[in-house]
């Protein structure tokens, strides 16, 4: 792959400009807090309840402007070192809002989370989003394609132009390893967009193709299929493209991505009712289990993309026997994975040995200096990838 020109960045830096105007500086927010947790501690050694709500309904909007500051993290021009300077201090208003430093006497609504519970909560998330740094939580996230600069001959991605597509992430507690953009999922989408003539001959007459994404996560490559399609619409044969993951959370994620972030075009995708393929480009967002594939979806593929699930073993393990059963004969799996994950150990060598009656390996190709070219975070573009094209017997 040839690509240097994929840019990746937060859409928003507007909790930045909010905690400028409001806090002045990550010190003025700070000052606050630490002036705050003083008033707290006297009131706990006087036993005396907080008597004026206003000091927690302002403190809860600060500490959610820190959650979605820290949110930003190193793509949005927040530093780690920033946030986790935050830590002490917010692990000490966490310890003070469960010794009682902030109830309040005024009576609560019955039913509704109480005020010093709301604090409570609003204090835990900005300090998960300080501490481990995970560089995406909440945020919204935006990746910018030049397709100018592809060196591609083929017709369909000659027209110039940027290719975007927004996306976000799923909670990070409930979509776990899906709740972050993997490098994989980077290299995939830039061999999608340099190869989609070849995966989507514009010479054969039209026969529906289909086509699923395995582990979508944040679904960025999916995402980049479906808006390379749609600009291509009537050059090509009729898709749908299935996108799926293990992760409900993950998927409310990314069938949101679709329907709200990137306009009406892929909105349109979406189907309105039944699952029936009836416009020439439809998108579906499902649950799918690779360990647990329904008959109903057995050789219903023409081509399967994934990125980042060959990566520990137990997981691994379930790929190739997924591939030989979503895959129609003579379609295609193209996977982008971390290389030293111990899924990737010996994945090439167990696909040779043991399913080679009804796989082949075509194309194991390092992605590495590809994507260490790119203006990403460091973590990303530093990460090992293979690009891996499979091909069911
Ligand atoms: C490392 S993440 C990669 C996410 C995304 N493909 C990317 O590259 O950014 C692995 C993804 O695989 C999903 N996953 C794990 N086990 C799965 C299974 N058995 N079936 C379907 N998805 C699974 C996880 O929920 C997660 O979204």
């Amino acid at each position: 792959m040839k690509s240097r020109n994929v840019h990746l960045c937060r859409r928003s830096t507007s909790p930045i400009t909010f905690i400028r105007e409001k806090y002045g500086d990550l010190d003025g927010v700070e000052r606050q807090i630490e002036e705050q947790l003083l008033a707290a501690n006297r009131r706990l050694k006087q036993h005396l309840p907080c008597e004026d709500v206003r000091v927690l309904t302002d403190l809860t909007t600060l500490l959610q402007a820190v959650e979605r500051y820290a949110s930003l993290g190193p793509l949005g021009g927040v530093t780690r070192e920033e946030c986790a300077h935050l830590v002490p201090l917010l692990t000490r208003l966490v310890k003070s809002c469960i010794a009682g430093g902030f109830e309040v006497v005024a009576p609560e609504e019955e039913g509704s989370l109480s005020l010093s519970d709301q604090l409570l909560e609003a204090c835990t998330a900005a300090l998960s989003n300080c501490d481990s740094g995970v560089a995406c939580r909440t945020a919204e996230t935006q990746l910018t394609i030049t397709l100018a600069d592809l060196p591609s001959p083929c017709a369909v991605c000659q027209t110039g132009g940027t290719l975007q597509v927004h996306f976000g992430f799923a909670d990070y507690t409930a979509g776990e390893t899906g709740a972050r953009l993997w490098a994989g999922a980077v290299g995939l989408s830039l061999y999608l967009v340099e190869h989609l003539h070849e995966l989507f001959p514009t010479d054969t007459v039209a026969a529906p193709i289909r086509v699923v994404e395995l582990g979508c996560g944040p679904g960025l490559a999916s995402l980049v299929l479906a808006t390379l399609l749609d600009r291509h619409r009537p050059l090509l044969p009729p898709v749908q493209l299935d996108v799926t993951d293990v992760s409900a959370a993950v998927i409310s994620e990314v069938q949101k991505s679709f329907a709200e972030r990137n306009g009406p075009s892929l909105a349109a995708l979406l189907p309105a009712g039944d699952s029936e393929m009836t416009a020439p480009l439809q998108a579906n967002c499902f649950l799918l289990d690779f360990a647990d594939i329904p008959e109903s979806l057995a050789g219903q593929y023409q081509l399967l993309i994934a990125s980042d699930i060959v990566y520990d073993y137990t997981i691994a393990k379930h790929v190739p026997p997924a591939l030989v059963r979503l895959l129609a004969k003579g379609g295609s799996a193209v996977l982008c994975c971390e290389q030293h994950r111990d899924g990737m150990n010996q994945f090439v060598d167990e696909i040779n040995q043991q399913y080679s009656d009804t796989l082949e390996v075509v194309m194991a190709r390092n992605v590495t200096e590809t994507l260490s070219h790119l203006e990403m975070i460091h973590q990303l573009c530093a990460t090992y990838c293979t690009l891996l094209m499979i091909r069911r017997k």
